[in-house]
């Protein structure tokens, strides 16, 4: 009796292990999970010095294209070693694909939202808006006629040149005097004196946006709202699937292997003032470009290293924030109102923007800024009376 029921037992267990395997395999096949394979072949992002992408946005652009060309990223990792290293992994691709500590579902869609932990309003925030005086014109006016129109106290721009006109319209422009060059220093330089300011601000949360990116202030401050200022936060979206593998640079000839998650500069992140706090040493003052020299990455992939790698705070991932380095077609038309921040560009080649019918049409308003906006606030006195959407 109690032997049969022992093999009874032992066969289900078999079984079930089985099936475990098998779901496991099947999540492989859908490349969700880190798998042992792509660990194997480790993406290794050698420093590089070259510019990014187009424009003071494009945080990551020029990093992307270079995983995407695969130009000397590839570079073989040790192997993994044993089932457990293999299962820590699969674990942790696992808790990274989950829905995010915001309760965002893949493609945008909003969960059942996180309770309220702290009572925020929009001036406990700092959004700093990173741009360079080429596109004063050209993206800054797009946004100072939306977003920016509701919120000039809570916005910071950041940017390479005098400009009275900018200046005349915007409430808070800071001459960072970083170079014009899209150059790794001259983003770090801008990073650098964005937490500076921050820091100066008292403010609760830092939130650093390209100028290619719509903000949905109303949904920014609900998310942050479910976190506590004073606790260790760092939330936004990475651009890459995996953690990026690079070296730090230890003493003249001596470096070290590390990897972290780190959020898209072109999707926005935030950061709470408790964290920043603790960043001071590797971000403050002159630190934060010594420390980009470090590692010899770009501003948004330093402020993962110092977060993640350093202190040891794990980036907590967002559905709800959206750079122009992803398929923007993809986000729900019924969910556009409920994203954090949104953008437009150009992806491979094709105009990649938010898709809604909108109060104007694709010619008037390619970024969709201007739809979305009268969508979001339809009493804006520019916006048509009785849009359908
Ligand atoms: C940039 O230079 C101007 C003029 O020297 C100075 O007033 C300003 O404070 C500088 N900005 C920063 C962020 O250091």
């Amino acid at each position: 009796m109690l032997k049969s029921c022992g093999k009874k037992l032992l066969l289900s267990f078999v079984g079930s292990m089985l099936t475990c395997f098998l779901v496991l395999m099947a999540d492989q096949q859908k490349g969700q999970v880190l798998s042992l394979a792509g660990a194997g072949a480790g993406l290794l992002l050698q420093p590089f010095e070259g510019s990014r992408g187009a424009g003071g946005g494009g945080g990551g652009a020029g990093l992307f294209s270079q995983l995407r060309s695969g130009a000397s990223a590839a570079q073989s990792l040790p192997e993994v070693k044993s089932f457990s290293d293999y299962f820590t992994k699969l674990t942790r691709g696992k808790r990274d694909v989950s829905p995010g500590g915001d309760g965002a579902l893949p493609g945008g869609k909003a969960a059942p939202s996180r309770p309220q932990l702290e009572e925020i309003s929009p001036q406990d925030v700092f959004i700093a808006v990173k741009t360079t005086k080429k596109f004063h014109k050209s993206r800054m006016e797009l946004l100072l006629d939306t977003w920016i129109s509701r919120n000039q106290d809570m916005t910071f721009i950041f940017t390479d040149g005098e400009d009275e006109e900018l200046k005349k319209r915007a409430g808070n422009v800071i001459n960072t005097n970083c170079s014009a060059a899209h150059s790794r220093q001259a983003l770090s330089c801008k990073m650098a004196v964005e937490y500076d300011k921050f820091i100066e601000s008292g403010r609760k949360w830092f939130c650093h946006m390209d100028d290619d990116n719509y903000v949905n202030v109303r949904m920014l401050v609900k998310l942050l709202s479910s976190y506590l200022h004073t606790q260790d936060i760092y939330i936004g979206k990475p651009s890459l699937d995996r953690p990026i593998q690079a070296t730090e640079r230890i003493s003249e000839n001596k470096l070290h292997p590390v990897h972290f998650w780190f959020a898209t500069g072109g999707a926005g992140f935030c950061i709470s003032r408790g964290l920043a706090l603790k960043m001071s040493p590797w971000a403050s003052g002159g630190h934060f470009m010594s420390t980009a020299e470090k590692i010899r990455l770009p501003d948004d992939c330093t402020i993962g290293y110092i977060i993640e790698s350093v202190l040891g705070v794990k980036l907590i991932r967002s559905n709800l924030f959206h750079s122009h380095l992803e398929n923007l077609h993809q986000v729900p038309k019924t969910e556009i109102h409920n994203q954090v921040t949104l953008s437009y560009g150009m992806f491979e080649n094709k105009r990649n923007s938010i898709h809604m019918k909108g109060a104007f049409s694709v010619e008037e308003d390619p970024s969709r800024f201007r739809s979305i906006h009268c969508l979001l606030y339809p009493d804006t006195p520019w916006c048509p009376l009785n849009t359908v959407y």
